[in-house]
């Protein structure tokens, strides 16, 4: 426990002793204020930066020694000397509980010793479970919770990583990526909430309050950090990091709203886009780091800079002549904090550009008090850690179970022939591809390390699809041949002949896990030894099943026709095989919906809420939206059939919300979920219309011949969207309204 707050308001006359209690404690405010007012421009600028472990590791960075270890001498300049803020990461892969725990005892100390004692704040990037920490709990990646449409998993995600995070020491997360997914070639589309607004912002939402709940000084809880602002999900040429071109109107109406969302429910800070929008790097761009995000987004909490991007605008954006002059720009232009994170001068620029008057006191306290905020909020000034022994919920049963419910929620049917799924559990079945026996593929990146291909660091015990398979059938009905490596073919030929001794080839193609620059490709095509095996299989002609372990949407429409079951099962977690297993032997029904559109060609990417001119086909026909599976779509073991669908009136007028009313009845012989989408379409509009966007969803479960009625609620202002003169309006006229395959119109009258 530090004393340290207390004493030194005392001091400041900021409490008293002898009042009533809640009399006697400052508010949060008044004690940043009172500790600003005693910090010196070197103290401040100090605060402003984030460092990377490596800094204070034996070893060079991006090279560390094994064991990791921190140097004494490192810890004292980093932390004793320059003051710094807050560090980050790890030095190259996962460290155990314990390691943690030890780093933040030895940071703390030093800290222990300097004049104000203000506790460093540790963030890392913890997105699908506290990756970052051996054995911890492996979640179903951001796009694989998307496609539950279950706002409650996200949530649930989201407390399991606090916990778990917390568990390691650390209370701040990077996470969740708020970029909605315009752009399918990105490398980080596995990272997003899939395609549309409004999912992303329900699951966005939901995901920022699993993190923080109802106070981030709660020990299982963690402070969350939106990501990326503002549109960096939208490179033109599909590259990480590379340029979008895009006016305020689409970057309003795509890209603002989930930020908007996750800032009004409290989300405690946010990442700034490490690339450029219409030429100007957002580092340095105040109109979106001010304008948009303080004046009207109404963000009040810390804004920290990507990896090294402030360095950046000048070795790469050549915005900025130099390393200082790139702070200035980046400072003045709202960042808070910057996540430097190796070049240690950045404390010693900062300083010099207060001292010299280039960066206004009142925007350097404004951060500052931001920062120190977020810390005492975090309960850091009470207590940096806590003991992890304190945590039995650490990567326990409970845990795996959720990370399983989700992974299975997530699964979703593409194509089932002639019920050719579930299988039953008699059928001799063949495992090839490199999904098939490989837990990486199933975590995808961020599992321990960056990258996530180092198989060295499985947890033990944690199923692969062919184990998972074969706990299910019994090993004596599953053979497997790797067949292809994600970039290499290996041993199609001997998968071809294991192939004739099995009734049914599971062909498992997986994406090789990589994000960021590591993952761009330059095509949507699945790599050619893994479309060779595929090949190879169908040749056979034994039925082929396709299970999909992917970070985007890879084409397989080719293969569609020749295969007789496809499931798309996304990048979903430690538990993920034993999912796969479950559904495919019909222990489960699966319920998950695309959250994006599967492309039918990798040059022909458009989403669903696409405009008119986007749907012109060659023949001029109003036909050429053609892609494998829409948005939304997802297959059950059972059958579905919509009815009824009312609305409460013909005409909206004004302000008053609309009741939609819809019959679903399960008209199979399952128990079954279904996920009951509401679209609308404007029909006309002064700025041009989508075909349709997503405005409501619900799930519900039905047992065989049962049938539901949903209700939906429609306010005007979900039919709003984003002028010309930049800000939200309705506009009279006729809407469309539809769910399932039923559809009904009303007027708007505004
Ligand atoms: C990524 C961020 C991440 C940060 C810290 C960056 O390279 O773009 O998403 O939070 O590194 O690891």
């Amino acid at each position: 426990m530090r004393q340290f707050t207390h004493i030194f308001l005392l001091g400041l006359g900021l409490i008293s002793w002898g009042w009533p209690a809640q009399a006697q404690e400052a508010s949060i405010e008044e004690k940043v204020q009172a500790l600003l007012s005693e910090m010196t421009v070197k103290e401040k600028a100090g605060q402003m930066a984030q460092f990377s472990i490596d800094v204070i590791s034996k070893g060079v960075p991006y090279n560390l020694a094994e064991p990791h270890a921190l140097v004494d001498k490192k810890l004292q300049k980093v932390i004793g000397e320059l003051g710094t803020g807050s560090l980050l990461n790890v030095g190259g892969h996962a460290y155990s509980r314990e390691h943690w725990y030890e780093i933040h005892q030895a940071i703390d100390a030093v800290v222990q010793k300097t004049r104000l004692k203000i506790p460093v704040l540790y963030g890392i990037d913890a997105i699908h479970g506290a990756n970052y920490t051996l054995d911890a709990t492996l979640l179903p990646q951001q796009l694989a919770l998307a496609a539950t449409w279950d706002p409650e998993m996200a949530r649930l995600a989201g407390k399991i990583t606090a916990y778990e995070t917390r568990a390691s020491g650390i209370p701040w997360n990077f996470s969740p990526v708020l970029d909605v997914m315009r752009q399918p070639l990105w490398s980080r589309v596995f990272e997003t909430f899939g395609e549309d607004v409004y999912l992303a912002k329900q699951m966005g939402v939901a995901m920022v309050q699993g993190y923080e709940g109802d106070d981030i000084s709660d020990p299982y809880r963690v402070a969350s950090c939106m990501k990326h602002f503002l549109g960096y999900s939208m490179p033109f040429a599909g590259k990480d990091r590379s340029p979008a071109h895009m006016g305020m109107i689409e970057l309003r109406e795509y890209f603002l709203p989930t930020f908007q969302a996750a800032v009004d429910a409290g989300a405690k800070t946010i990442m700034i886009n490490s690339a450029e929008i219409d030429g100007i790097p957002v580092h340095a761009n105040p109109d979106i780091l001010t304008g948009v995000l303080r004046e009207e987004l109404g963000f009040k909490g810390v804004a920290v800079s990507d990896w090294e991007d402030i360095i950046l605008l000048v070795s790469r954006h050549r915005v900025a002549e130099n390393h200082k002059e790139a702070i200035k720009m980046a400072v003045n232009a709202g960042v808070d904090m910057s996540m430097v994170p190796l070049d240690l001068r950045f404390v010693q620029f900062l300083t010099e550009l207060i001292e010299e008057g280039e960066i206004p006191m009142s925007r350097i306290d404004e951060a500052v008090g931001r920062i120190l905020t977020l810390k005492m909020e975090l309960g850091l000034f009470e207590n940096i850690v806590y003991d992890f022994e304190e945590y039995p919920e650490f990567a326990s049963e409970s845990h795996a179970q959720a990370a399983y419910e989700a992974a299975l929620a997530s699964m979703t049917l593409l194509k089932n022939e002639k019920n050719t799924l579930p299988l039953a559990k008699s059928s001799k079945v063949l495992l090839t591809g490199p999904g098939a026996h490989s837990l990486v593929s199933l975590n995808g990146p961020w599992s321990r390390t960056w990258q996530g291909t180092d198989p060295s660091y499985d947890t033990e015990g944690k199923l692969t699809t062919y184990q998972a398979i074969q706990q299910k059938i019994g090993a004596e009905n599953v053979s497997y041949v790797e067949g292809a490596k994600w970039n290499e073919a290996v041993d199609i030929k001997a998968a071809v002949k294991a192939a004739r001794k099995v009734d049914y080839v599971i062909v498992c193609l997986a994406e090789m896990p990589a994000t960021e620059k590591p993952g761009d490709i330059p095509d949507l095509n699945w790599p050619a030894a893994q479309q060779e095996l595929l090949e190879a299989m169908i040749a056979t002609k034994k039925p082929v099943i396709l299970v999909l372990n992917e970070a985007r949407p890879r084409i397989i429409h080719p293969y569609i026709p020749q295969v007789k079951g496809i499931l798309q099962a996304y990048q979903p977690g430690h538990e993920g095989g034993r999912a796969i297993a479950s559904v495919l032997f019909g222990d489960y029904n699966p319920e998950g919906k695309l959250p994006y559109t599967y492309h039918s060609s990798a040059n022909s990417l458009i989403p669903y809420d696409r405009k008119t001119t986007s749907d012109i086909y060659i023949d001029f026909s109003y036909n050429g939206f053609r892609p494998s599976y829409p948005f939304g779509f997802g297959l059950s073991y059972t059958t579905f059939a919509y009815s009824n669908l009312k609305l409460d009136k013909e005409e909206l007028w004004g302000n008053e919300p609309m009741t939609i009313t819809v019959d679903v009845k399960n008209t199979g012989k399952r128990a079954g979920k279904e996920v009951v989408q509401l679209y609308v379409r404007d029909h006309v509009a002064s700025v041009t219309p989508s075909d349709r966007r997503l405005r409501g969803f619900d799930k519900i479960s039905l047992e065989p011949g049962e049938k539901k009625t949903v209700s939906f609620t429609l306010y005007p202002e979900e039919l709003a969207f984003i002028g010309r003169d930049e800000t939200w309006t309705t506009e009279s006229g006729t809407f469309t309204v539809f769910i399932g395959d039923k559809k009904a119109s009303f007027e708007y009258k505004k």
